[in-house]
């Protein structure tokens, strides 16, 4: 048995409607929302940045959790700008910094507001209003050992499971052993897969150990993203 959480990724959505877009997915069912920031040169692809998230939050109001993906070259200089918009948990790259543990105590101390999402989370009981969350990230190219020095002082990692820049890519399976290996080692990690998952792909991820799960385009390009949302509970819950 396991459990998950579902955070939808808005990418591949209407992007003229965002902030309707997160209330629809939220309406849906959604545990959290999944945000994802390109800056054109970490990955060759541009999103958006800190004034629409401001925006964001105030059209979606407090409570949605806002999971920021930073697949951006200089992580340090969006942590307050991240914070001030209102994020609740700061997901940087690996391979974008030289200094993880110093880019760690930043976002800690940035005074992020912790919400409802990922209440397993044991480093988080103490204060949760004034907690902020930690998340680092790894490409596909990137070995689960280069993250493991920096797993007891993260509360989530996330391994990607397509190249970072763009929704509706194929899943790459061959990630597994990496959720896997860091589900054995730190069990009380949060761990988080995105791209290319969807109904078909959501068990093989549950199943090595991921417990928050990131939809982009199987949610948000259906006709239907309610009952996709449902399907994807369904297979995580059993
Ligand atoms: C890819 C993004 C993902 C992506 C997921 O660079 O980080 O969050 O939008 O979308 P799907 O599920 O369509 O792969
Ligand atoms: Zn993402």
């Amino acid at each position: 048995a396991y459990t998950a959480k579902i955070g939808p990724s808005i990418l591949s959505s209407d992007l003229s409607q965002l902030g309707r877009e997160c209330e629809r997915m939220m309406e849906c069912g959604a545990d959290y929302l999944h945000l994802d920031v390109m800056d054109g040169h970490f990955v060759p692809n541009i999103t958006f940045g800190h004034p629409m998230v401001e925006c964001l939050r105030k059209a979606v109001g407090p409570n949605p959790f806002f999971d920021m993906h930073m697949m951006v070259s200089r992580p340090e200089q969006w942590v307050k700008p991240m914070a001030a918009a209102g994020a609740n948990q700061y997901t940087f790259h690996l391979e974008a910094t030289t200094n993880p543990g110093n880019l760690i105590k930043e976002i800690r101390e940035s005074g992020m507001k912790f919400c409802k999402v990922a209440d397993k989370c044991p480093k988080s009981k103490a204060n949760r209003s004034s907690y902020t969350r930690v998340g680092l990230a790894i490409k596909p190219g990137t070995t689960v050992e280069e993250l493991a020095p920096w797993a007891r002082q993260i509360d989530m990692a996330l391994v990607m499971t397509v190249e970072p820049g763009f929704g509706g890519q194929r899943f790459m399976e061959d990630m597994m052993p990496k959720v896997n290996w860091l589900r054995s080692q730190f069990p009380s990690l949060d761990i988080e897969v995105d791209g290319g998952v969807g109904p078909d792909t959501i068990h093989r991820c549950a199943e090595a150990g991921a417990n928050m799960i990131v939809s982009g385009s199987a949610v948000v390009s259906s006709s239907d993203p309610r009952s996709v949302i449902a399907l994807l509970k369904d297979v995580v819950l059993e």
